[in-house]
């Protein structure tokens, strides 16, 4: 069975973008292959979060994991800072690649502009950390979005080059893995083009019916159409796009209709769409809610994944051990 491996940074709640986007694939993912989802705590440290702060934000994650369907049972949940094995992997990987293909990598070109008063090795060694996450498990298929392809191209350099200067076939080359067809992004109510937490239009998973609903009847829209089967502007896109991911065919086709021959009233819409996302959202709250104050099955849950991963990886740290000429444990 082939290995998949995914994570999330744990800087705040999970919202629909991280639901439709990537957790709802992993849940589909469980039952067919052989599964490692993982809170990446130590990529969060880039940015300095308080102690205080540790362990509580991927117990939230863990907790939120578990409520929109992972099964610990049939899935390895784990959180990244628990299993120590990863950092000497890190440190291998590291020595394999050179500063100036990092230092090309958006994501850290990007971070570096954001807070040029902090702009550390652990930034750098970004993507070394997220290769050295995948290739520990030795998967074949990382589901992540778009915005993850530069960090997963170096975690195949990382694995090519070590196959090749040791003259071993030992890292399959990972690739970007999505369940459906094509990766999903979630649009924002405000009418820009990606539902983010950065960006501030986020619909949170943990969120009750009322603040859902209020969010969805503010999304942003226009005067409406004045022509028959007139193409849709931006934001009136995202709305329909959001309709089509959280509601069923028949209601999309229902408004889409009302829009071509412009007898639609985005209340309408905004109601059907706030119903439909309440109904998905409302029973993962509930679990939500249960789950994190169930501190001792956390625990648990935590535990076992560790343990899991932790085999998993000293495995293939071993190996790597040996192939690189140390005495294996
Ligand atoms: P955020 O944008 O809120 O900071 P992250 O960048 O931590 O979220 O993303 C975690 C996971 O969720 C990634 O796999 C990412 O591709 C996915 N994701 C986040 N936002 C969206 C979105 N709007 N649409 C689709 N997937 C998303
Ligand atoms: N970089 C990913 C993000 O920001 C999180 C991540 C860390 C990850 N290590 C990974 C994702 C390994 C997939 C595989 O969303």
């Amino acid at each position: 069975m082939e290995t998949v491996l995914s994570g999330i940074r744990p800087t705040g709640n999970l919202h629909l973008g991280n639901y439709y986007g990537a957790v709802q694939s992993f849940v589909k993912m469980q039952n067919e292959y052989n599964c490692y989802f993982f809170i990446a705590d130590w990529h969060s440290l880039t940015t300095h979060p308080k102690p205080e702060d540790i362990q509580k934000s991927a117990r939230t994650i863990l907790a939120e994991y578990i409520a929109c369907g992972i099964d610990p049972e049939k899935a390895t949940i784990y959180i990244q800072s628990d299993v120590h094995e990863t950092l000497e992997l890190y440190l291998y990987l590291n020595m394999n690649c050179y500063l100036g293909e990092l230092e090309r990598v958006t994501t850290f070109k990007e971070k570096a502009r954001k807070q040029p008063e902090n702009v550390n090795a652990g930034l750098l060694t970004y993507p070394t950390l997220m290769a050295a996450d995948i290739l520990q498990h030795r998967a074949a298929k990382v589901p992540v979005g778009k915005d993850q392809e530069q960090n997963m191209e170096m975690a195949r350099k990382c694995a090519r080059r070590f196959n090749y200067i040791y003259g071993v076939d030992f890292f399959p080359e990972p690739q970007n893995f999505y369940f459906g067809d094509n990766a999903i992004k979630v649009p924002g109510l405000d009418g820009s083009g990606k539902m983010g937490k950065s960006e501030g239009n986020c619909i949170y998973l943990f969120e009750d019916e009322k603040t859902i609903r209020k969010k969805v009847m503010k999304a942003v829209t226009d005067s409406g159409p004045t022509e028959p089967n007139s193409e849709k502007p931006e934001v009136i896109k995202n709305l329909f796009t959001l309709m089509e991911i959280a509601s069923t065919k028949d209601t999309y086709d229902y408004f889409d209709e009302k829009w071509n021959d412009c007898s639609i009233r985005y209340g309408d819409m905004k109601k059907q769409l706030a119903e439909d996302i309440v109904k998905t959202i409302a029973p993962i709250r509930e679990r939500i809610i249960e789950i994190s104050s169930d501190e001792a099955r956390l625990d648990r849950i935590a535990r076992l994944g560790a343990e899991k991963a932790r085999e998993s990886a000293a495995k293939t740290l071993n190996e790597v051990r040996k192939i690189i000429g140390f005495r294996p444990y």
